[in-house]
């Protein structure tokens, strides 16, 4: 048994995710995590939400209540919905907790204590009224370049220019519309990076198994030297994590909070102290998941980002690990993903384009997104949803391949035989076909999961279930009840085993229709089978079990022309 832990990016606290997010990291860790649970390993799977920065403090803002408590509503909206999706973290946390205050304090100590931490002295807009200092995206006004009246400090969202908040015209605060901006000296600290170049040059240079995604991204930022320049790791923002040295205060940086992206990745550990504190565990518990001195030297770290986090993550914070000097796991492996578009666009959270997670659930169970977006994750390219194709494939591979042979099966089984397994006779030579291709096509799905081929694992599920339909239509049980009803008798006693197998070996895609399977298979057992043709025989003839639901219902050409309308959003579709 192997110990396994796993991080999904932590989603942005400022409101409700769309389908592009979820399956740039939360679907697919919890696909792994699922999986490996399922071969008897220990999983620590760990999300949160990311709940600092000028976004959070911007949508709490406009929906006119305290950060604090946009924060703690908004967590148990994306919650709640996680769990509508099936995505089993052991904890989802969150980076405003006290755990994560800590950490971070801690970290930024050690940083400093081994000098890896400068001040640096700057300029940067005030606004009187305010009596702030305004983060760039707080600063609005006209862009020198397109003339849009609502561009901000950081970028144009009309023309994508970037900006810097003294190029704007008119140029005015976005929290109160004041024009009375000045600029004025602060100071902030940066995080030493760059003295990080070798070494992360030389971690990197080993990862030859990561996906070329990771590897890429990762080594374009270390080249361009751009990507590990010092990084400005403090803000002049109220809601954050307050910026000390350890448990002590910082000269000079009364009134600041540390950047969000300091803090995020942070999480990952502070969100595993959460959970140990949340079961009454004693630290123990959550340190041997990350101090290798420990008991974390035989834990294998897996993270799962889209591409616009792995800097981050293959630069910054393993900066701050390793420069801590502290023991703490560094990641084994980084799956990230590149972008799901929506119908021929982007997918917008301010225009309301494309499909957001609550939306998902109120028109269909979890297991019918799960399966379309895993079998579509964006691994080598970006993909893109449409409702043709996401209607296609429910009901060719859910309800027509999957569904329709549990239903033939058992329908026949249960009318012809009752509701126990029947006996039959010997295997033929079709069992022991279907039985080896699907022994073999078994094999490779697994293999696929363990390397994290998402579209390949699919795609070898889709066949295992196929090669079931393409037995079951050419044994045809229906025909031989006439003349041979002991063949009639294997072929349903074969068929039911089959069935079973899928519910054991379906349930990282689809959980739901999974564990319906099972309890209607009244399955022995849950686990991963250790072999496939020996669960072929699982369900011995006069095992008891009962019918179940339909599991999966067909989306009609007029649901998918109501959505398409529906969901194509009001206005202009922008990169978020
Ligand atoms: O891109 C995002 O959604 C970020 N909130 C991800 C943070 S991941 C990590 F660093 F914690
Ligand atoms: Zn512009």
């Amino acid at each position: 048994m192997a110990r396994i832990l796993i991080t999904s990016a932590i989603p942005y606290i400022n409101g409700i995710k769309h389908l592009g997010n979820l399956v740039g990291s939360q679907l697919p860790a919890d696909l792994y995590a699922r999986y490996m649970r399922l071969q008897g390993n220990e999983v620590m799977f760990i999300c949160a939400t990311d709940e600092h920065g000028t976004p959070a403090e911007l949508a709490a803002m406009n929906a006119g209540i305290p950060v604090a408590e946009y924060c703690a509503e908004m967590h148990q909206v994306q919650k709640r919905l996680g769990e509508g999706f099936r995505l089993s973290f052991d904890h989802f946390g969150r980076s405003s907790s006290g755990r994560n205050h800590q950490l971070t304090q801690h970290f930024a100590g050690r940083l400093a204590d081994n000098g890896l931490i400068r001040e640096v002295a700057e300029k940067q807009v005030y606004s009187k009224e305010d009596g702030r200092f305004l983060p760039d995206r707080y600063i609005e006004g006209t862009c020198p370049a397109c003339g849009y009246e609502r561009a901000r400090g950081d970028q144009c969202e009309n023309c994508t220019k970037q900006l810097d908040p003294t190029d704007l015209i008119d140029a005015r605060s976005a929290v109160s519309g004041s024009a009375d901006l000045e600029l004025r000296a602060t100071k902030h600290l940066y995080l030493k990076q760059s003295a990080f170049r070798e070494r992360l040059e030389d971690w990197i240079e080993t990862k030859f198994d990561w996906p070329v995604l990771t590897t890429s991204i990762a080594k374009k930022w270390l080249r361009d030297g751009d990507g590990l320049q010092d990084r400005g790791i403090t803000r002049d923002l109220e809601w954050g994590i307050p910026v000390k040295k350890g448990v002590e205060d910082w000269p000079g940086m009364e009134g600041k909070v540390f950047y969000v992206w300091f803090d995020a990745p942070i999480e990952y550990i502070a969100a595993t102290a959460e959970w140990a504190d949340a079961n009454g565990m004693p630290d123990s518990e959550w340190h041997r998941w990350w101090r290798t001195d420990l008991g974390a030297d035989d834990v294998r770290y897996v993270q799962f980002m889209g591409k616009d986090n792995v800097p981050f993550h293959t630069l910054s914070f393993p900066t701050t690990i390793l420069g801590s000097g502290e023991p703490w796991k560094l990641v084994d492996y980084i799956k990230s993903f590149n972008f799901l578009n929506y119908d021929g666009g982007q997918f917008s959270t301010s225009g309301q384009r494309g499909v957001f997670m609550d939306q998902a659930l109120e028109i269909l169970p979890p297991d019918y997104w799960r399966w379309w977006l895993l079998s579509h994750a964006p691994e080598n390219s970006d993909s893109e949803f449409t409702w043709e194709n996401f209607s296609d494939c429910v009901n060719k591979e859910l309800a027509d391949v999957l569904g329709n042979f549990v239903n033939r099966v058992v329908k026949f089984g249960m009318s012809k035989f009752g509701a126990t397994v029947p006996g039959g006779g010997e295997w033929q030579e079709a069992e022991q076909f279907c039985a080896q291709t699907i022994s073999q096509l078994v094999g490779a799905y697994s293999a696929h999961l363990d390397n994290i081929e998402i579209r390949k694992a699919a795609r070898t599920l889709r066949a295992i279930w196929s090669t079931g339909n393409e037995y079951l239509q050419a044994a045809a049980p229906w025909s031989a009840i006439k003349t041979d009803p002991e063949r009639a008798e294997t072929i349903i006693s074969f068929s039911l085993n089959l069935i079973n197998l899928y519910g054991r070996i379906s349930s990282p895609f689809i959980p739901d229709a999974s564990a319906a399977i099972l309890a209607s298979m009244r399955s022995p057992s849950r686990a991963w089978p250790a072999s496939a043709a020996e669960e072929m025989k699982a369900l011995e003839p006069g095992h008891a079990y009962d019918p179940p639901d339909v599991l999966f219902r067909k989306i009609s050409k007029e649901e998918v022309s109501i959505w398409k309308n529906e969901f194509a959003g009001g206005s202009k579709p922008d990169p978020d």
